[in-house]
């Protein structure tokens, strides 16, 4: 008689978590194999392709161009090549989130190369959709973006990282998709619990090459709260339209990857775990936030690439920046209505008007700085080049922070999406605040190490997840893009 053994990620929760994390903390620089990077765009046959309107103002087309399409083309003199990038940072520019949408009568592909969007499967997909979310909407939504990771997309380069990148991508979208839904007038709601099967199998997406990682739900199509059952499941609807170049599997490359993506798939009912004691020092009061919206940092944001001019920035402005990190959004975690749930926002002061250089924690009841007792100095951390040139620049660094073990009694490995999400989120906005201030910023995720946590004064089980080094664009570094 055979016995078959469960892998221990399968029962223990949190234990794929913990493996991953591991591995990550043991990691070692290693050689870039180019030739082995995937196609940068997903493509599906043209037959049921739609082409988009590039003018004049459109949903879904402004939505789906504002979250990935192809809209700034950079110039890097020595080089003497033209990167073309997208709206939102991704790490090393490699895009690997793709979105699907699901429309009144079909379920398409984006295809942000070519501002169109190819049909995937006919028929309403709302419903299934709908039903698949743990905290669905009232109503039935007028439209469904669904972000779903290519694995190897950025795992040729980054092996195992490549989960935490696409994790916080998700959050990075997830901000920018609430500007963009704020700028176009329609309301957005955030998803990260859903039914992974029901979504995977109705996207036609194998989990070893692709993962769901998140639902953008938008409007309404009703004004009464029945939503219809589905009636369509994916068993009876013929397989999807299927491309042709189909993502390589990561379960050999990357199965860590692989285990973790598989061990979060599960749906939790999510009580979440009491906050972790912070660190509590002087109370450094900050002025009143300077009145700046998120949606003014959508056309100009851009990661600057020759640091920060290291001047002084008023503390009026680092107070709108952490106002909008630690404010509520539409999220399906309880309490984010309030304010992100399973990260807070710590700063590092280097170059602000009044407030004396240091390691603090915001607190977003008060609006104040608490100093957390660190050092607030991560020079001696192991850092990329770029980040020791730009980090004594920056006039501040927003950290999010969070415990990534205990939310696992609560939610499973789930927990590290939800957190990692949350701290993509978190940054974004932060981005967004600094740009529409007349800053600018960039996520160096090689600032999270045990140097900047130490510096952080962090003790037990927090730990920066995110490193934003925002302040004074040089000049040169401009960014312009089609988004206005
Ligand atoms: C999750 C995430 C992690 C990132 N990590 C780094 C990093 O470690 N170092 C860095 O220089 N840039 C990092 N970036 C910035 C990207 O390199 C940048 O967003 C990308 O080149 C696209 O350029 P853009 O931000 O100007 O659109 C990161 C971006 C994201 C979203």
């Amino acid at each position: 008689m055979s016995h078959v053994v469960a892998p221990p990620s399968a029962v223990v929760p949190g234990e794929a978590t913990r493996q991953y994390l591991a591995a990550l903390a043991a990691r070692k620089r290693e050689r870039i194999d180019w030739s082995a990077a995937p196609p940068t765009y997903k493509r599906y046959p043209a037959k049921g392709r739609v082409v988009l309107p590039w003018r004049e103002p459109s949903l879904p087309g402004d939505l789906l161009r504002g979250l990935l399409g192809v809209t700034r083309a950079e110039w890097a003199h020595g080089a003497r090549t033209v990167r073309l990038k997208r709206p939102a940072p991704s790490g090393g520019a490699l895009y690997p989130i793709e979105a699907y949408i699901a429309l009144r009568d079909g379920l398409y592909h984006y295809d942000a190369a070519h501002h169109a969007v190819d049909l995937v499967r006919p028929g309403d997909h709302r419903p299934v959709l709908h039903a698949a979310l743990a905290r669905p909407p009232a109503v039935l939504p007028e439209l469904v973006v669904v972000p779903a990771a290519v694995f190897w997309r950025n795992g040729f380069k980054y092996k195992e990282f490549a989960y935490r990148l696409q994790c916080q991508e998700i959050g990075v979208l997830s901000a920018q998709v609430l500007a963009l839904g704020e700028r176009l007038g329609v309301p957005m709601g955030v998803h990260w619990r859903f039914d992974d099967a029901a979504c995977q199998s109705l996207l036609g997406l194998d989990p070893a090459c692709e993962g769901v990682l998140g639902a953008f739900t938008c409007g309404t199509t009703t004004a009464t709260s029945h939503v219809p059952a589905p009636t369509a499941t994916t068993e009876n609807h013929p397989p999807p339209n299927t491309t042709d170049h189909l993502p390589p599997s990561v379960a050999d490359r990357l199965p860590l990857l692989t285990a973790l993506h598989a061990a979060g798939a599960a749906p939790h009912p999510g009580v979440l775990p009491p906050a972790p004691p912070s660190p509590r020092g002087p109370v450094v009061r900050l002025p009143a936030p300077r009145a700046v919206r998120l949606t003014d940092g959508l056309a100009r944001r851009g990661s600057p690439d020759n640091g920060f001019l290291p001047r002084p920035i008023p503390a009026g402005t680092l107070a709108a920046v952490l106002a909008h990190c630690a404010a509520g959004y539409p999220g399906d975690l309880p309490g984010t209505a309030d304010a992100p749930v399973t990260v807070t926002p710590y700063v590092l002061v280097q170059r602000v008007t009044g407030i004396p250089a240091g390691a603090y924690r915001y607190d977003r009841r008060t609006g104040a700085l608490v100093a957390t007792g660190g050092t607030g100095d991560v020079r001696s951390a192991p850092l990329q080049p770029n980040t020791r040139l730009a980090l004594p620049e920056a006039a501040a660094v927003v950290v999010p922070v969070g415990d990534q073990a205990t939310g696992a009694t609560a939610f499973g490995d789930r927990w590290y999406r939800l957190q990692q999400a949350e701290a993509g989120l978190v940054v974004h906005r932060a981005a967004l605040a600094a740009t529409a201030a007349g800053l600018t910023a960039r996520i160096h995720s090689d600032g999270t190490n045990p140097v900047t946590d130490a510096a952080l004064g962090l003790a037990g089980p927090l730990r920066s997840l995110s490193f934003l080094l925002l302040g004074t664009a040089r000049p040169g570094s401009t960014v312009t893009t089609s988004l206005t």
